[in-house]
């Protein structure tokens, strides 16, 4: 049968027959309406969005359309000021001096990653993402000194089995990844596998996410569970003064995985 595909009312006739039509077509509508309402000066994709999310799939359709626009559109327009406090928190913990080896999770278009590099100059950062046109722009970062700021860049759904990474990272770290829409307490616990041993995890949890999604509880099971240590909590500012999002938190959760493997 022939489609038509130029009318909601056309399509609820077909979707009769096609069911998944009406329903996908529905979330499109539901996830861009935000968009068609707002004045020319705003950025075409925003929070609201982002928040709205509801899969990795609909992550990777979101994003595949904001990579070109988000340093610029979102992150300065925005005071996006996350990913230099995570980075410096994460220096003052594991020190500025060492070749560290560090995984940014959610890497996104490589803020997080550029900032790390800015202050801890010798280590080596791979990222992972679920986005691959988010892990084109990364790819171009360079460092201070002119070399890409990641050394391997992966495109994983980190709500799945980890498959994609041959080492033990001594850090991880991650930024505006863990909140509404993206990812929750069970990657969270699924990533702590690509941490070696008696490494970091410096991790961003939108403090609104942290509280409605069962994050504490998770991270007092791996804690009791001896995964992981006590874990610690700095709450920041996501945006700076002066952003019309001034006022959102993140809890910064430093700890580090079980020394005995
Ligand atoms: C708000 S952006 C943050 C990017 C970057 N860390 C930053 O601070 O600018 C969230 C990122 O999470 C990624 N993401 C969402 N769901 C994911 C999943 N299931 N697996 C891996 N990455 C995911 C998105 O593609 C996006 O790049």
């Amino acid at each position: 049968m022939e489609l038509s595909l130029t009318t909601p009312e056309a399509i609820t006739t077909q979707a009769a027959i096609l069911p998944d039509l009406l329903l996908a077509y529905r979330k499109h509508i539901g996830l861009y309406r935000g968009r068609t309402m707002r004045d020319d000066n705003e950025s075409s994709i925003n929070l609201e969005d982002a928040y709205a999310l509801e899969t990795p799939e609909d992550n990777r359709a979101l994003y595949r359309s904001w990579a070109s626009t988000y340093d610029a559109d979102f992150a300065q327009r925005n005071k996006y000021v996350y990913p230099k406090t995570i980075a410096t928190i994460c220096a003052e913990l594991v020190g500025t001096s060492s070749p560290l080896t560090i995984l940014d999770i959610g890497c996104g278009t490589g803020i997080v990653g550029t900032c790390v590099s800015e202050l801890i100059t010798a280590s080596i950062i791979d990222g992972v993402d679920i986005s691959p046109e988010m892990l084109h722009v990364a790819s171009t970062k360079l460092r201070v000194d002119t070399k890409p700021v990641y050394d391997q860049l992966f495109e994983a759904d980190l709500t799945q089995p980890i498959s994609f990474a041959n080492v033990k990272y001594d850090v991880a770290i991650s930024a505006g990844t863990f909140t509404h829409g993206h990812l929750g307490p069970d990657a969270l616990i699924n990533v702590m596998s690509v941490v070696r041993p008696g490494g970091h995890m410096v991790i961003g949890i939108n403090k609104k996410h942290f509280g409605a999604n069962g994050f504490a509880a998770a991270l007092q099971k791996a804690s009791d569970s001896q995964l992981i240590s006590t874990p610690a909590f700095t709450e920041v500012q996501i945006y700076d003064e002066g952003s019309p999002h001034f006022g959102d938190l993140a809890l910064i959760t430093s700890l580090y995985v079980s020394p005995r493997g």
